[in-house]
């Protein structure tokens, strides 16, 4: 190596040593007398000095003409600091530079490379190899590096394989859109890039394989968020001979591994909450349980007393906010504009203020005096000094609004913390989602997952009750995993085709491989797989899984910095036997 230490790595017993250090200049502080740089690696910073007097002019001179982000080699004594930094780890002391060497110089960075930056995020992610030399970005890559060596720690200690599946297949079903490949031997045929390793992972357990595993990049093409990116990694895993509770038990001990190792904390086991219940209590099947402030459904107390908004409705439900009785006219309106947001979709929102002194006011003291309000006010368990907000109209609709409302006032008061965690399974999903534009029934999880035994008698009479046998892990609000148990025979595989509106023939085209392989022994399985960036974000305190991803793309789904997605020359058009109609 070119250096003898790193710059993360001396300290106060390493004085007197003769050092060699490599590294970028982060910045340098010219006193005159005096000249210091900060010397900085993926370890860490450490100082370096030159005096005037006591350093070879030439060396001095050559100090003086580095500029931010030179790459340079110094050779010099350890010394103890005369004023000491006590938040960096090399704080107590700096290197008396005797060698100077400039390796390569550079150009003035477009944004200032420090722990906070000047830069706007379309100018980092176009220099997003600068943009990585920052100590945030770094250490969320580091992050990420270690979650996936305890994954594979932990999955190696259980006997899984890891698997590479192929990245040039067939569409899957997973609910997205696929990208898709051109083919340049067979004209007018596409591979589709995976939405998961899905069939394949099934497909290894029909070969015996019994416990299977791979960190692998899924592709889809669906609407960016902060926590969606069209390509992303999984950690995929599948079982054979095993029943939801073996899965359940064997994945939260994944979990707990990585909080361990990773956090140094220990995960409470996970409770378990049927989706009914996340439906009824948070509005949500990825409640954030890190704070309270369960849904109350108020139609018997409210219905009745001649206010048409609520009379009228399927749904009456409110929240019951802790200490909010003090909430301004104004701040009252800022939630009533809120929930009127298209994204929300109430209508209005009605608000009951349970005063510290006993006495009730609310936004409909027309329809409802004091000792209604009462009703209310226990029915939610609301003690003097909360507000009570409360919602009304179709079912749905109305525990969605509130839902967004709940986690609006979790984040005001404080209530959802980075740094603390709460996990929990979700479980008994629909087996089906109604599609409302397509006039049919498409599968909740995806169609290999098995219903419920006890509900299959619902199969043909009431679609929409069958339970299906999946899950969701779900970590302060996002859901981080989903698995199921699956089909494993052929005809309930065909049979929920069909229900899923697949002729016969749809269904051996696109699935046939499948199905087959269900008539060559397959064994019962079942199996889950994580978002690791969400993971990694989660573990990290962010929202956004952005930091996680060594090179993302934005929010329009381009990387900036290698300028994609780009045409193509006609050659290759021709090529492909592709033609591209000119934009309207
Ligand atoms: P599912 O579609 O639920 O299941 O995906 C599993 C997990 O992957 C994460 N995830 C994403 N992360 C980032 N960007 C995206 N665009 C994105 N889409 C999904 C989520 C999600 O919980 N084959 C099944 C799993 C199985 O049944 O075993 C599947 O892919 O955290």
């Amino acid at each position: 190596m070119l250096r003898t230490h790193t710059c993360g790595e001396l300290r106060i017993k390493d004085v007197q040593q003769r050092v060699t250090l490599t590294g970028w200049v982060q910045r340098q502080r010219d006193k005159g007398s005096l000249l210091w740089i900060d010397l900085r690696d993926r370890y860490g910073i450490t100082q370096l000095f030159l005096e005037e007097g006591k350093s070879a002019p030439k060396l001095l001179e050559t100090a003086r003409a580095v500029g931010r982000e030179y790459v340079v080699r110094v050779t010099g004594i350890v010394v103890e600091r005369m004023s000491k930094n006590d938040k960096m780890p090399t704080g107590d002391i700096e290197i008396k530079v005797e060698e100077f060497d400039i390796l390569n110089p550079s150009k003035v960075p477009p944004f200032t490379i420090e722990e906070n930056t000047d830069g706007g995020d379309d100018l980092r992610m176009k220099y997003r190899y600068l943009d990585l030399r920052r100590a945030p970005v770094r250490d969320s890559l580091l992050l990420r590096h270690q979650m996936s060596q305890q994954t594979r720690a932990y999955m190696d200690s259980l006997g899984f394989i890891e698997v590479e599946t192929p990245v040039l297949i067939k569409s899957t079903p997973e609910g997205a859109r696929d990208f898709v490949v051109p083919s340049r031997i067979h004209h007018g045929e596409f591979y589709a890039l995976p939405q998961s390793p899905q069939t394949f992972k099934q497909l290894l357990m029909v070969s015996g394989f019994d416990r299977y595993y791979q960190i692998v990049r899924c592709f889809r093409d669906e609407d960016l968020r902060a926590d969606r990116q069209p390509e992303f990694t999984q950690i995929d895993c599948e079982m054979a001979f095993v029943t939801r509770e073996d899965i359940l038990h064997t994945f939260e001990g994944l979990i707990r591994h990585l909080f361990k190792k990773v956090k140094g904390y220990d995960l409470p086991a996970l409770p378990h909450m049927s989706y009914a219940d996340a439906m009824k209590n948070y509005g949500s099947d990825k409640p954030d349980t890190r704070f309270g402030m369960t849904f109350t459904e108020l139609n018997s107390q409210t219905q009745g007393k001649g206010f048409q908004v609520f009379d009228s409705a399927e749904l009456v439900v409110g929240i019951s906010v802790p200490g909010a009785a003090g909430y301004t006219r104004k701040q009252l309106d800022e939630l009533t504009e809120f929930v009127k947001r298209p994204q929300v979709g109430a209508k209005g929102l009605v608000w009951v203020r349970y005063e510290e002194s006993g006495t009730l006011k609310s936004s409909v003291d027309k329809f409802y005096d004091e000792a209604a309000l009462k009703t209310w006010a226990a029915a939610c368990s609301a003690k003097p000094g909360d507000l009570l907000l409360v919602l009304a109209g179709p079912t749905d609709a109305t525990r969605k609004a509130l839902s967004e409302l709940r986690l609006l006032m979790g984040s005001q008061l404080g209530l959802r913390d980075k740094n603390t965690f709460s996990a929990l399974w979700v479980i008994d999903f629909p087996l089906f989602e109604w599609d409302e534009d397509a006039k049919r029934f498409n599968a909740m999880h995806h169609p290999f997952t098995s219903p419920k035994h006890e509900d299959l008698h619902l199969l043909d009479k009431d679609p929409a009750k069958v339970r299906a046998n999946a899950y969701d892990m779900v970590i302060n609000g996002s859901e981080v995993g989903g698995g199921s148990i699956r089909i494993h025979d052929r005809p309930t595989q065909q049979l929920m085709f069909s229900k899923l509106g697949f002729t016969e023939e749809e269904a051996r085209k696109q699935f046939g491989f499948l199905m087959e392989a269900f008539e060559f022994g397959a064994p019962p399985h079942g199996g889950i797989a994580f978002g690791f960036d969400r993971l990694c974000a989660i573990f990290g305190g962010a929202e956004s899984i952005r930091d996680f991803i060594a090179f993302p793309k934005n929010n329009a789904g381009k990387d900036m910095m290698i300028d994609t997605p780009s045409t193509i020359s006609q050659d290759q058009l021709n090529e492909l036997a592709l033609s591209i109609k000119p934009a309207k």
